[in-house]
């Protein structure tokens, strides 16, 4: 193997500059060339491509976002736009390609090496963390803490004006952000897409809460669950309660990655590396228990990842 290529797609996630940035590190200190494909599958399909060389990744292991930019490509779902991308392998001389994205990026990248043959490695970067074969996707971990950080904010001026917050974060499909956020942001209630949930129990419990004395409550909401602005509404029409609700949107998908997700990152992208090299073929790394794994694609995009409900659980005891 001689020369691979590298992108990221679907939606951005802070780390993935870390995770280029050790897959063409890695790939160089092996002798292979790597090509940079911009804007994920459309560059591939538009031939947006050029020769990354060590000095193409300095600087941004500390930096959100990607510098290989991204995109959600409708064309690369069809078999024409895969025909294309596959001239394009062959122009450049790709002999191995490396994913970083989601869900939906995987797919796009299983229909290609199904059609083409070409040896793809799929790295998790999602911030909603809802891919199985791994226990975390990069950008997790600091969208939490961002999630956090403003829980953190928004309990000061809750406290001061004793409102009630509902803070919807992103999980299109999934609570991870929502659970792990909630839990670290002590909130009253977490509304996840994996549970069902009452308004009427969600408003005994605040009720329950303000007898006793509680000046503030926040409630978390993912996006998948419920629209944040419908569940205050609700909660201010039968509780009366002086209800504000803020939806941390696209914040949760920017800012400098934390530690852990520049450290998960470094270690993929090399171990994507070198399951190119070993003649691996449409399979993804991935973390379990603190050990870098590698799973078949086929099962990953197969398998739905779900909450850890015992923790879902135990914030429900926590926040009583
Ligand atoms: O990447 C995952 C995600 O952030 C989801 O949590 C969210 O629903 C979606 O992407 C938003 O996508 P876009 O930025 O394309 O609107």
């Amino acid at each position: 193997m001689q020369r691979i290529g590298v992108l990221t797609s679907g939606g951005d996630s802070p780390g993935m500059n870390a995770a280029i940035r050790a897959v063409v590190r890695k790939a160089i200190y092996h002798g292979l060339e790597v090509i940079g494909i911009r804007r994920g599958f459309t560059g591939f399909i538009e031939a947006d491509m050029e020769p990354m060389r060590l000095g193409s990744v300095a600087d941004i292991i500390h930096r959100g976002g990607t510098v290989l930019h991204t995109a959600r490509s409708e064309e690369f779902k069809s078999p024409a736009g895969r025909a294309r991308a596959w001239e394009n392998v062959n122009r450049f001389g790709l002999q191995g390609l490396v994913v970083i994205g989601g869900d939906g990026s995987f797919q796009g990248a299983q229909a290609f090496y199904r059609e083409y043959g070409l040896p793809v490695a799929g790295i998790p970067g999602t911030i909603d963390n809802d891919i199985s074969g791994s226990d975390y996707s990069i950008g997790f971990d600091t969208a939490v803490n961002s999630a956090v950080d403003a829980i953190n904010k928004i309990r000061d001026t809750a406290t001061s004006h004793e409102r009630t917050f509902i803070i919807e974060v992103m999980g299109r499909d999934t609570g991870f952000i929502a659970l792990a956020a909630g839990l670290a942001g002590g909130a009253e209630s977490i509304l996840i897409p994996e549970q069902p949930f009452s308004i009427e129990d969600i408003c005994d419990k605040l009720c329950r809460g303000y007898r006793r004395g509680k000046l503030h409550s926040i409630i978390v909401v993912a996006e998948g669950a419920a629209g944040g602005l419908e569940i205050g509404k609700q909660i201010k029409q039968r509780t009366g309660f002086d209800t504000k609700v803020t939806i941390l949107g696209h914040l949760q998908r920017g800012g400098t990655p934390s530690a852990f997700d520049r450290i998960l990152a470094s270690r993929l992208g090399a171990k994507a590396v070198e399951l190119l090299m070993s003649g691996a073929t449409g399979k993804m790394v991935g973390i379990k228990a603190g050990r870098i794994v590698d799973s078949d694609l086929d099962k990953v995009i197969a398998c739905k990842k779900t909450v850890d409900l015992d923790m879902f659980r135990l914030a429900g005891i926590l926040s009583i």
